[in-house]
């Protein structure tokens, strides 16, 4: 018999662990420290260990995964899980609108939000507990994974607050984009398939048999409606959303209440605009009349409701054929396989050549030339080819064989232990050279004006430059030997080339191209060493103390150092007149912003996010990309998008332009 006291115990880690896991999943704010919350749990665990009396299926503990099954029960809904009619213009959208002016007049508004690209499912929850989760199936029936969605941290297994007895959720499962990413990585790294898209990977998550499998995929829920309900309070959809929330369950922050068309479309270009950069992956917005009532009336259509409808965004996936693998020299050495492809338009873009990352990609992939493929656009960045159709194969498809040998300079190929690239070796490799030189003369790094990519190649195609610091001898005459090269054009870019002899110490780390050491690492060597001599001179001991430098980037910055021909280039740059200097930023990083962090989105009315950063750099602050807790301001400009809803949520210091201005004078 287990004594009431262990009972009593047993009960309260559990709430104190659901309630811990509300505040870190859904509010996105810890009460305590994850130390803290890990005794908790082993405690909870011990205890559920030693007496098998303690465990329940809607223990906290579930959230690891419980023992693997079988195969899954069929589970029938109580009501239908319908679908959505597509729209994918203006034009249908108004039709869709003006039906529904016929029927309520003009009396009626409009909830809309995004639609989630993943996997379509129902919680049930009985007095509050999690009694089943199934998918969709045909939608009269569909699979009971519930021991699968019980591992979803943002899913909690007891409601909060004033929940309806019977309550029937449903929602989207999403990974998001990052984990989507991460996981790829490691199937490719282990030789298994890939998945194409975050949708494919959550489905694959929750129709896996072993829980403790999905529990480990960083599975996300968003809930965007209900069925069956005894008690509901809610009227209207929104109200449903912040119902939603009081339960505990987490909501999305971006719905809007409308009452016009012409908002629709306004709406759906502003989601449309945010789509790259958020965390998750939408495939449209949902349109929904907002009061139960209206929808009520509205009715549904054969599998279909009247009341709602999917605008979707352009495909921005198409499929194409993969003419050729080419191989591709980066500035570190590192050899990236391209696919060139039959040029095809996807979401009003020309693609003609996309992304494979690395062999064990292609691997992964299973790809061959002349495969037919899925190749799919992600914001700016080189498309990547995700898929292949394989029932589409003549059975002529040709294997893809990584070259041994350096097509710019013919050394033998290394792949590094433990990563997933080749690299050439040869540091006086010219494709290596061609990519170093275009980061050294880049914006960010020298910022040599006018120096693009395309007088890089003449440059060197005429052999008139053979490292960096080559650059810093050219002449007006010589320049003007070049393809019709005018005198004052000339002598422009001979000034900007001269003129980045006057740099700060943290641009020239960062243009040297040490691998590893992007625009903030460089940042923080230059402030902790405040001059490339003693820099130079650092041992590893010394790199490891700088802010955000680990032992691998040290071996990096130890390995290019110890370069013979590396430390003799920078040997010539400073012979040649290049002088890095560390003041300016140096008495910012004593600046009163020190220790702050830092977040901007949208566009400010007078500084460009590079400059803002810098100011913000200066005065000793930090800047980060995304949102959390740990941010202690967000600077927010015109079109700002989800992370300004973030910052809301977690209630962080909101600053415009303006503001952050005062500030630094108000610290300085
Ligand atoms: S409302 C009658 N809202 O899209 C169905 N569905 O074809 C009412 N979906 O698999 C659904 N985001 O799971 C609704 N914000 C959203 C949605 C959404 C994604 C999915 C849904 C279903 C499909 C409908």
């Amino acid at each position: 018999m287990v004594s009431t006291a262990l009972k009593q115990r047993t009960e309260s880690l559990r709430k104190q662990i659901e309630e811990h896991n509300y505040h870190y999943y859904v509010e996105d704010s810890p009460l305590i420290s994850d130390e803290a919350y890990d005794k908790l749990f082993q405690e909870l665990l011990k205890l559920e260990d030693e007496y098998p009396e303690l465990r329940s299926p809607l223990s906290p503990t579930q959230k690891v995964g419980g023992a693997p099954i079988d195969k899954f029960r069929k589970y029938k809904h109580a009501q239908p899980m319908l679908s959505l009619q597509n729209i994918y213009n203006e034009e249908e959208s108004s039709v869709f609108y003006e039906r529904w002016e016929e029927t309520l007049g003009n009396k009626f508004s409009v909830l809309v939000e995004p639609k989630f690209d993943g996997l379509a499912i129902e919680l049930v929850y009985e007095n509050g507990g999690l009694v089943v989760a199934a998918t969709r199936g045909d939608g009269e029936t569909g699979e009971d994974v519930t021991e699968n969605v019980k591992t979803i941290r943002s899913i909690p297994l007891h409601l909060r607050g004033d929940f309806p007895p019977l309550l029937e959720v449903r929602g989207e499962i999403i990974l998001l984009k990052e984990d989507f990413e991460k996981l790829n990585q490691e199937r490719a790294k282990a030789g298994e398939t890939l998945f194409a898209n975050p949708r494919n990977a959550a489905a694959g998550s929750i129709r896996q048999l072993d829980p403790r499998v999905a529990a480990q995929r960083k599975l996300d829920f968003f809930p965007h409606g209900v069925a069956s309900v005894r008690g509901l309070k809610a009227k209207t959809q929104m109200d449903l959303l912040t119902s939603f929330r009081s339960w505990g369950l987490k909501t999305h922050t971006l719905y809007k209440v409308i009452n016009s068309l012409p908002e629709i479309e306004t709406f759906y270009k502003k989601v449309e605009g945010q789509r790259d950069s958020l965390d998750y992956e939408i495939d449209g917005i949902v349109l929904k009349l907002n009061s139960f009532k209206d929808q009520e009336e509205l009715g549904f259509v054969s599998r279909s409701p009247r009341w709602a409808v999917a605008y979707k965004f352009k495909a921005q996936e198409g499929v194409t054929l993969l003419r050729d693998v080419v191989f591709q020299v980066g500035r570190t050495g590192v050899i990236t396989p391209v696919a060139v492809l039959d040029p095809v338009w996807i979401g009003g873009v020309e693609v003609k050549r996309a992304g494979l990352h690395n062999e064990d990609q292609i691997r992964a992939l299973g790809l061959k030339i002349g495969d037919s493929v899925v190749v799919k656009r992600a914001g700016d960045v080189i498309p990547d080819v995700v898929s292949v159709i394989e029932q589409k194969r003549s059975g002529r498809e040709k294997t893809i064989t990584f070259p041994k040998k350096c097509p710019a300079c013919d050394s033998t190929i290394h792949r590094i232990e433990g990563e997933a690239a080749h690299r050439c070796p040869n540091i006086a490799c010219p494709a290596r050279l061609a990519e170093g030189l275009k980061h050294f003369c880049s914006k960010r790094a020298m910022n040599i004006e006018g120096l693009g990519d395309k007088w890089i190649d003449l440059l060197l195609e005429n052999k008139l430059i053979r490292h960096f610091s080559s650059l810093y001898d050219l002449d007006k005459e010589t320049v003007m030997t070049l393809e019709r090269q005018g005198e004052r054009s000339a002598q422009k870019l001979v000034d900007s080339i001269q003129k980045s002899k006057n740099t700060t110490l943290d641009r020239f780390i960062f243009a040297l191209g040490i691998p590893l050491v992007g625009e903030r690492t460089a940042e923080l060597l230059a402030i902790h060493f405040g001059s490339l001599d003693k820099l130079l001179e650092a041992s590893d001991e010394e790199f490891s103390q700088v802010e955000e430098v680990g032992p691998t980037v040290t071996e990096k910055i130890r390995e290019f150092l110890d370069e013979a021909r590396n430390r003799s280039e920078i040997d010539r740059l400073i012979k040649k007149g290049v002088n890095p200097k560390w003041e300016v930023a140096q008495g910012g990083h004593q600046g009163e912003l020190k220790g702050q962090t830092f977040v901007i989105t949208g566009t400010l009315p007078s500084l460009s996010r590079d400059e803002a950063s810098q100011l913000i750099r200066e005065n000793g602050g930090k800047i980060t990309s995304s949102v959390s807790k740990n941010t202690d301001y967000v600077v927010v400009g015109e079109e700002a998008g989800s992370k300004l809803e973030k910052a809301r949520t977690l209630g962080i210091k909101l600053l415009d332009e303006a503001g952050l201005r005062k500030l630094i004078k108000k610290s300085s």
